[in-house]
């Protein structure tokens, strides 16, 4: 298959196959027709619509069930026996997962055959996400699915709706918290926009993300009142205690995820008497998935989702959903037999569909959500290590820890696909290597203050600007917050109305970018950081929000600055052209795609950073000028290279580098 460009190529195959297999299933529906007396003609449509969905059912699709069923039953089988030993709820869920294959619309039916035939659809070049919040985004799901022309000017085809599913205003942890899972929150739209959503984006080749947040209920959740009422069914989803005793016990070693805003891993529930389990936030409860049944409703959830044509779920905090004592209930053994099974329940009754893992941890504790090359489990993981050492190359202006982390990146099987961000909805987490730092004297608590001073304007030569998070005086940490523009500086250039500092913060936005875009796997970019968009400072005006400094960079998509793209002289202008540049060669080049070989090559520069991508003859030197002074690349590379930006003919050998500035060599011949 054409590397170039080849995962539309894959959705184009599926439209063409899914007006056949429309054509197919008519005799079905008229049938259906007969059977079902109707009064006017619009009960008529909608029972027809019903019967097409309920029962397409043709022997070869029937056929194409069992063999991906028979080929992952005795796996499927074996670890849910191990986990819950219940032969009747593993019939249950067996029954339901065909079930919802039957449900599956055919041209979702016809998508997954097309990407089961060509696996590595979502490995190509061409791949470029974007991830907000709808309601910032574009009021609502009608209203995003009226600004797909521009996604598609962004080069995006893949988008990523942040939690619009039920979820009580001002309990909601930003959508992550949800209390129903069949609903969409009534401002965003209905299921059916959903529907028209996902159906609108793939005509235009889009794949859609959505979050799976399933190691929590909010506690407005149906089970959750019952729980909360005495009902021992409900409680048994959840953790509740009637006393401290266990409770105290967990806290000795489980650590805490928001030791400011949320201390503590229990909630006292004084109406009910009892402690429940709350890792993040008090209403938050998490699941207990040592109860089969909360595993097998998820995954009928999972599944529901999955049919309204979701292409990417992002298995939200999934380190966290298996909780023993004794134990620092993140990443235990029967977390991976859950997202390994999850992963055959998908490969069985949605093929297409892509697992996008949510770990942030250090690698080790990250790369293992790939599972093996035999038994895979999730399709992507977060490039997080990476992503926090790319901002501590910026304060430091030392390429030497990010080498050494992409060192490491780049000795994995080409086959694990990592996201690649530069920042998204959460925090900035200083998960460093603190061992090889210290080899520099370079100690993890000082050093994780150097950088919170730094990023918010403190202390170096910094023209960043934003927010700590969750700073916890016992421990001395905290974690970041901010936009891509804010850090580079955009925002206090603009503020200072200072000419010169401005272009040299758009520099650096667009190198780390570029930087970004060497990596191998999808990019991912926040809605607004395409145009420079700086931090938001309204959220400590809205008492719902105040607490929570991570609405700094999840404000409001600014149209009006948008409109700017087309004049020059503008910031916008700058950065949005700067990154459709990236973009157009990124997916004109098939050395970027996911599978190439990559490397590294030292500088003898410390503030700047080369890297290497081969694949099928094509050689490509990536160059970063991490510091705000010209540098010398001391490089010496052979053959001649073409400048993607510039089209000039270069030698890679001493190569000079202007302040924030990059390059894209390409090998000649
Ligand atoms: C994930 C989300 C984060 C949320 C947490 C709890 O980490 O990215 O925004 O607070 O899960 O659901």
């Amino acid at each position: 298959m054409d590397q170039n460009g080849g995962s539309k190529e894959v959705m184009k195959k599926s439209v063409e196959k899914k007006q056949t297999a429309k054509k197919k299933s008519v005799p079905k529906a008229a049938g259906a027709e007969a059977a079902v007396v109707k009064e006017t003609a619009a009960e008529v449509k909608s029972a027809v619509a019903a019967e097409e969905k309920s029962t397409v059912w043709t022997q070869a699709e029937e056929a194409v069930y069992r063999k991906r069923f028979g080929r992952h039953f005795d796996e499927l089988r074996w670890l849910y026996m191990e986990l819950y030993g219940n032969d009747s709820m593993f019939a249950e869920l067996c029954d339901n997962m065909e079930r919802f294959y039957r449900e599956r619309d055919v041209e979702l039916r016809a998508l997954d055959a097309d990407r089961e035939a060509c696996a590595d659809w979502y490995k190509q070049n061409d791949m470029l996400g974007m991830m907000f919040y709808i309601d910032n985004f574009a009021g609502n799901m009608r209203g995003v699915e009226s600004k797909l022309d521009y996604l598609e000017e962004c080069n995006v085809n893949y988008v990523h709706l942040m939690p619009f599913l039920e979820t009580p205003e001002g309990r909601s942890d930003g959508g992550y918290a949800v209390s129903d899972f069949r609903k969409v929150q009534e401002k965003l739209g209905t299921m059916e926009d959903l529907e028209s959503l996902t159906a609108a984006c793939h005509r235009k080749k889009i794949n859609v993300c959505m979050d799976f947040v399933m190691n929590h209920t909010s506690e407005d959740h149906d089970w959750a009142r019952r729980a909360r009422q005495g009902d021992g069914e409900y409680m048994s989803r959840y953790f509740f205690f009637d006393n401290d005793r266990i409770p105290a016990m967990y806290e000795r070693t489980v650590p805490q995820v928001f030791p400011t805003t949320a201390p503590g891993n229990f909630t006292w529930l004084p109406d009910a008497g009892h402690f429940v389990m709350t890792s993040f936030y008090p209403y938050q409860w998490d699941l207990n998935y040592k109860n089969p049944r909360v595993f097998n409703e998820m995954m009928y959830n999972f599944l529901f989702l999955a049919n309204r044509g979701i292409d990417i779920i992002r298995i939200d905090a999934v380190p966290y959903i298996w909780k023993e004592l004794n134990t620092q209930c993140r990443n235990l053994p029967q977390v991976h037999t859950i997202v390994r099974m999850m992963r055959m329940i998908g490969e069985i009754v949605c093929p297409g569909i892509l697992l996008l893992g949510e770990v942030v941890m250090e690698p080790e504790k990250v790369v293992p959500y790939f599972g093996t090359v035999e038994k895979p489990e999730c399709h992507m993981l977060y490039n997080v290590t990476t992503m926090a050492t790319t901002w501590h190359t910026v304060a430091s202006r030392d390429v030497r820890l990010l080498k050494k982390q992409l060192d490491i990146v780049n000795s994995l099987p080409k086959e694990y696909v990592f996201l690649n961000y530069l920042r998204c909805h959460d925090d900035i987490g200083w998960g460093l290597d603190y061992g090889t730092l210290m080899m520099d004297g370079i100690g993890e608590r000082s050093h994780k203050k150097y950088l919170n001073d730094y990023f918010q304007g403190y202390a170096g030569s910094s023209n960043s600007r934003g927010e700590l998070y969750n700073a916890d005086p016992l421990t001395g940490d905290a974690r970041f917050c901010g936009t891509t523009a804010s850090m580079c500086g955009i925002e206090k250039a603009g503020f200072e109305q200072n000419d010169a500092a401005m272009e040299q913060a758009i520099q650096l936005d667009i190198m780390l970018h570029a930087y970004m875009f060497m990596q191998s796997g999808i990019p991912v970019l926040y809605s607004g950081d395409e145009i420079g968009q700086v931090n938001d400072y309204t959220y400590k005006e809205d008492p719902l929000k105040a607490a929570d400094s991570r609405y700094i960079h999840r404000g409001v998509m600014n149209w009006t600055l948008a409109e700017r793209i087309s004049d020059p002289a503008t910031v916008e202008a700058k950065v949005f052209g700067g990154l459709k540049k990236l973009e157009q060669i990124r997916k004109s080049e098939k050395v970027f795609v996911s599978n190439a070989d990559t490397w590294t090559i030292e500088t003898h520069e410390p503030g700047v950073l080369c890297m290497g991508r081969y694949f099928d003859g094509d050689k490509l030197l990536g160059l970063f000028n991490f510091s705000e002074f010209d540098k010398t690349a001391w490089i010496s590379e052979d053959g001649t290279y073409i400048d993607l930006f510039t089209g000039n003919e270069v030698k890679a050998d001493s190569v000079q580098m202007p302040a924030y500035g990059f390059c894209y060599l390409k090998k000649m011949g």
